[in-house]
């Protein structure tokens, strides 16, 4: 039986920054993003916009083209969590009327936990192919002002619809997996920023991935040259070509950027999307090629701290029928340019406290946060 991702939607936020502004006001040659990290500008979110609204707008899309009572779990993936206790995916189930008998779970390894939640989704389907699941990617990558990590913020979510006999990929049996216990980036739970030690999770991720690689070779009779296309996380997409540069040289084999080019796209206009990345890379990958069918794709998930998986799926033949390219389009389209003066304020008006306040309705999107009152934070539809 073959289980996998059966469809997929996109969301981002209100507001994006072009990056040439922010080299312009930083003095910094704009060719060092465009080139150097193979970025063009970064998702931000208006105050009444995050990880929730985001998701719920995703998922609200997806599941308008499903039935919903087939629905058992909500995976909710996230290294921007709005709340220690309560799982992200919960407000959904108001938000979008999902019934009461779904279960709601959170996950947490930096970017790479929705890779977890995914082959949770295709493990349980396995037991009970007639149930479906739903995986939320979802995340706010905020780095403190006049960092090396600055250029690299972003936001967006990816909600995946897992079930038996998918209309897209099928996810295969046999994963490679690498763990190590380092300090490349990690965000304590009173800040909210992360601390990044820079060269040292280029590093990290270079390791872990090909490590991750060898595990799974070891593994399963599957050579380099088995893989059709490859998918990476992106943190910025120059970090792709990095990483296959580095899997050529660890391999031998000679790996043409042409694997990978039309998994940019996105990523470049949306920034780091941490656990979403990857999935971003995906919808890319499928929206920008007419020839995948049949195809085999490789995908190296990464989260620092450090964890990385690399799995393979298949992709299905009429895969072109289930893809909306425009939504998409429409998503980074609809964003409103910020100058580099109103982000400076936003970034500082930032609120991730439990203390009583309201928004102001700013995005245009279908969900917003309203505020939040007596520690409780209140979602709303519009
Ligand atoms: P930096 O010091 O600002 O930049 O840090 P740099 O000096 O290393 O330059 C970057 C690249 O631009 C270099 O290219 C330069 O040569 C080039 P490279 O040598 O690497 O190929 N460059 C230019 N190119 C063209 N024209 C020019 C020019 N000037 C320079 N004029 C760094 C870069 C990535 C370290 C920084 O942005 C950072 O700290 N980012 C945050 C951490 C990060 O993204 N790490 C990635 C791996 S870890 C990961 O992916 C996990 C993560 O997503 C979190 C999670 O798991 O939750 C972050």
């Amino acid at each position: 039986m073959k289980i996998g991702i059966h469809d997929l939607e996109v969301a981002t936020t209100h507001y994006v920054l072009d990056l040439d502004t922010l080299a312009e006001r930083h003095g910094i040659d704009p060719k060092k993003f465009s080139i150097g990290l193979g970025q063009d500008a970064f998702s931000m979110p208006a105050p009444d916009e995050d990880i929730v609204t985001m998701a719920a707008e995703a998922a609200d899309t997806l599941l308008a083209r499903h039935d919903v009572s087939k629905i058992r779990q909500v995976l909710f993936a996230t290294e921007s969590s709005v709340d220690q206790s309560k799982a992200a995916g919960v407000y959904l189930h108001e938000l979008l009327g999902l019934p009461a008998n779904v279960r709601s779970v959170e996950l947490k390894q930096a970017c790479y936990s929705g890779t977890a939640a995914l082959q949770m989704a295709v493990n349980a389907i396995a037991r009970t192919p007639e149930e479906q699941i739903l995986v939320i990617t979802s995340d706010v990558a905020r780095y403190a002002l006049e960092t090396g990590g600055e250029p690299t913020q972003g936001a967006g979510a990816v909600a995946m619809l897992i079930t038996a006999n998918p209309n897209l990929v099928e996810i295969e049996p046999g994963s490679g997996f690498h763990t190590s216990d380092v300090n490349d980036f990690w965000r304590p739970n009173d800040s909210t920023t992360p601390y990044v030690d820079g060269q040292l999770s280029l590093d990290a991720y270079l390791t872990a991935t090909t490590a991750a690689w060898d595990d799974l070779a070891a593994r399963r009779d599957l050579s380099i040259d088995d893989v059709d296309k490859f998918l990476h996380h992106q943190p910025f997409t120059k970090m792709a070509r990095k990483q296959l540069a580095a899997l050529a040289e660890h391999t031998g084999h000679e790996l043409s950027d042409e694997l990978i080019e039309e998994s940019m796209s996105y990523n470049r206009a949306l920034g780091n999307t941490y656990t979403a990345s990857l999935y971003f890379a995906l919808t890319a990958q499928l929206h920008n090629n007419e020839n995948l069918a049949g195809k085999r794709l490789g995908f190296f998930s990464y989260g620092s701290g450090a964890v990385a998986e690399f799995f393979t799926g298949m992709v299905q033949e009429n895969y072109r029928d289930h893809i909306y390219p425009e939504h998409v389009a429409k998503q980074l389209g609809n964003r409103v340019e910020l100058t580099y003066d109103e982000y400076r304020t936003l970034h500082s008006d930032f609120a991730a406290t439990s203390e009583t306040y309201t928004t102001q309705p700013t995005t245009h999107a279908p969900f917003r946060l309203s505020g939040v009152t007596e520690f409780q934070r209140r979602y709303e539809a519009q």
